[in-house]
């Protein structure tokens, strides 16, 4: 059974229809996930919810435990996962408020864990293509039945954090081909496709990158665009859980 869940970013810190408790925190060889696994009914789906920043945004990029995460997902056997994130945008289309499903990308950050093949075993993955083709299509068609508008393709430029960019590295990026900067998007994405998960990624432009507007990015216009795009966000989700993974196990989360 296809089993799908959710990485919440930015702006989706919580989601509504929590089936049960307050959620399971497993263990894993590399410590627990940033927040409890929580099981989420939609549409006749049992989604799981998980909150990268922790349940009171209190992670940085940079202190995800991201291999935590994902293994914590694969353990209670999701297959798909969508990475939901907030972007800063640099292509013309990336207006704040826009939602992007991206399918390229780039990694710029540095010093995270990246891999699950940290030796003895070693296994290089063929990661020519970072999103996983099938889950795109979903959304995308997902978004398409619940009458959102969404950028379809794009390069997510991950870089470091927590601060905001320089127009010159914007600029840089652009020159790389990238449409939207994020900090979150690597490793996450590689070490699902090292574990064998589909993972796609439901961006959300919540600014113009630096050096993209003529005014500073602040935080209050960071959380307002979010707003409006979350809500788009959640309706794509809705769709792609009800069209695609209804049916899946309903409380199969372990009592804990
Ligand atoms: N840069 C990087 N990450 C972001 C941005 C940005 O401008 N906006 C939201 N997340």
């Amino acid at each position: 059974m296809e089993r799908l869940a959710i990485i919440g970013g930015t702006g989706l810190e919580q989601m509504e229809g929590v089936v049960g408790g307050g959620g399971h925190t497993p263990e894993t060889p590399y410590g627990p996930p940033s927040s409890p696994l929580i099981e989420v009914e939609w549409g006749g789906a049992a989604l799981i919810f998980l909150s990268r920043h922790g349940e009171d945004h209190s992670i940085p990029p940079h202190g995800i435990n991201y291999r935590a995460n994902i293994w914590a997902l694969q353990q209670l056997g999701v297959s798909s996962i969508v990475a939901v994130a907030a972007v800063g945008g640099i292509g013309e289309a990336m207006v704040p408020g826009q939602v992007a499903i991206p399918d390229q990308l780039i990694d710029y950050t540095w010093g995270r864990e990246h891999t699950f093949f940290d030796g003895p075993e070693v296994e290089h993955i063929d990661f020519s293509w970072p999103y996983c083709a099938t889950l795109r299509s979903q959304l995308l068609q997902a978004a398409s039945v619940a009458g959102v508008s969404v950028v379809d393709g794009g390069t997510y430029g991950a870089t470091q954090g927590p601060r905001l960019e320089s127009a010159a590295e914007i600029r840089r990026m652009e020159r790389d081909g990238c449409d939207l900067v994020g900090m979150t998007g690597m490793p996450e994405a590689a070490l699902a496709r090292e574990l064998g998960l589909c993972y796609a990624s439901c961006a959300v432009s919540a600014n113009w990158a630096a050096g993209k507007s003529d005014h500073e990015i602040t935080m209050d216009e960071i959380s307002e665009n979010l707003q409006s795009g979350m809500v788009d966000v959640q309706s794509v989700l809705r769709q792609l859980a009800q069209d695609y993974f209804q049916g899946s196990s309903k409380n199969g989360l372990p009592k804990k």
